[in-house]
């Protein structure tokens, strides 16, 4: 099978690398890439924006599956241009992705499929934002309908934080703030069957102790000790397959990746958000656990025959990924710095830890920061503590001037508490 990959994270590498790994994927290419997305991959120039240059270039390489990664060329119409060329593609349509791209929509889908999320208001005016935070209280939890690279919602105590958040949107989604653990469940669906992933836990926040703005996330683990063991069956019994049929019943089947931000909360399991493709750094260590090669479970959902597969296999070990960003990551971050120790991450660590590019390009002989997120660093381990440890190791023999990474992913999962 010859595979074309859409995107340039470290997702994309995780995708890659995992594609690669298999000897069903005869050949590999992702678009446009990047510097460490090149070693197992070839790279090609393409505006992944730009659906009819996706499709003649999945058309020239006779490509026999197209997966897009980011949200960007989905909420574009990138997968509807490929699909109506006849070439199988591993993601929803434009108008099933608008599960991601407009929160007031995924809203109006969950009340219509009876999936349980925060109360809230669509609000276009000052007074209908006064009048919504007043309603809820603080904490105040503000967020732009449209997409923002996870960086489009403010939850805060501070009313003016929130107003001026609000102020700053075309239209914002107020809502009530959910108490309780996070998790990332994701699903692979043709838009009929769908199929659960192992759940993750992702860091939202940028610094330590959950403190600081938010990301696009700084690190994840899985599996997840302390979930209760019923939690995926669960979920996809009162979120994801209502959502998916929901979707279905509008006309707009999705079919891709289903991904279901929870809270856990005292009075029960909520949805958060969705998103329409795997997360970024989730997909890092479900990835890293999943036995089951991925190329043939993105063509049977690309292709509608999911009902047809074989239940997933997964390992028993754990995994736990590192985001190491530029300085001033999630502001502007700073880039074209070198980045020094990936050789002896490869010598040493390998093959229980690697290193994930994301914002990389490559300079001459160097590698050198491209952009906020730069690698994820991952690992795996019997169980994670000893993935934790491995992962820290190997971000310890990196180097990049002014970079910043959290400390505490997976500790406090780690240590049982
Ligand atoms: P979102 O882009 O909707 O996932 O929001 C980003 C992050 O903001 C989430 O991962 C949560 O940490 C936080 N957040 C969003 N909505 C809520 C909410 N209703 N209550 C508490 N925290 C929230
Ligand atoms: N890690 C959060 C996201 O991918 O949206």
């Amino acid at each position: 099978m010859k595979v074309l990959v859409i995107g340039s994270g470290a997702r994309e590498h995780a995708l890659c690398r995992s594609l690669s790994l298999a000897p069903d994927v005869t050949a590999l290419h992702c678009a446009p890439g990047n510097a460490g997305i090149a070693e197992v991959a070839e790279l090609h120039q393409v505006d992944a924006l730009d659906g009819a240059a996706v499709t003649a270039l999945a058309t020239r390489l006779g490509a026999d599956l197209v997966v897009v990664g980011p949200e960007a060329p989905l909420v574009a119409g990138v997968a509807d241009a490929v699909r109506e060329a006849g070439v199988p593609v591993f993601g929803p349509s434009k108008e099933a992705a608008q599960l991601e791209g407009s929160k007031a929509f995924a809203k109006d889908v969950m009340a219509a499929a009876g999936v349980p999320t925060a109360r809230s208001y669509v609000c276009t005016t000052e007074d209908e934002v006064a009048e919504a935070l007043d309603a809820f209280g603080a904490p105040y939890v503000v967020k732009d309908d449209g997409l923002a690279a996870g960086k489009g919602v403010v939850v805060t105590q501070d009313i003016e934080a929130a107003r001026a958040h609000a102020a700053g949107c075309e239209r914002v989604v107020i809502e009530e703030f959910l108490d309780g653990p996070e998790v990332s469940l994701f699903a692979i669906t043709d838009g009929r069957t769908v199929v659960p992933l192992q759940p993750a836990q992702d860091f939202k926040r940028a610094l330590d102790g959950d403190e600081g703005p938010n990301t696009g996330g700084m690190g994840a683990y899985s599996p997840l000790p302390w979930a209760d063991p019923k939690l995926v069956d669960e979920v996809l019994e009162t979120v994801l397959q209502p959502t998916v049929d929901e979707m279905r019943r509008r006309g707009t089947p999705f079919s891709g990746l289903l991904y279901a931000g929870l809270a856990i909360t005292s009075r029960g399991v909520r949805v958060i958000e969705f998103n329409a493709r795997f997360g970024d750094p989730e997909t890092q260590v479900v990835l890293a656990r999943l036995k089951t090669p991925l190329a043939g479970v993105l063509l049977a959902a690309a292709t509608g025959t999911l009902d047809d597969l074989e239940p997933l296999r997964w390992s028993d070990d754990a995994a736990v990924t590192v985001v190491v960003a530029s300085h001033n990551y999630p502001g502007t971050p700073r880039t074209g710095d070198p980045i020094t120790g990936l050789d002896a991450v490869a010598a040493e660590d390998a093959p229980h830890a690697y290193v994930l590019h994301a914002g990389t390009r490559r300079d001459g002989d160097a590698i050198v920061s491209a952009g906020g997120r730069v690698l994820s660093v991952t690992a795996t381990g019997t169980d994670l503590m000893q993935a934790r440890e491995r992962a820290y190791e190997a971000v310890a023999r990196i180097g990049l001037e002014g970079s910043q990474h959290r400390t505490d992913i997976a500790a406090k999962a780690a240590a049982g508490v």
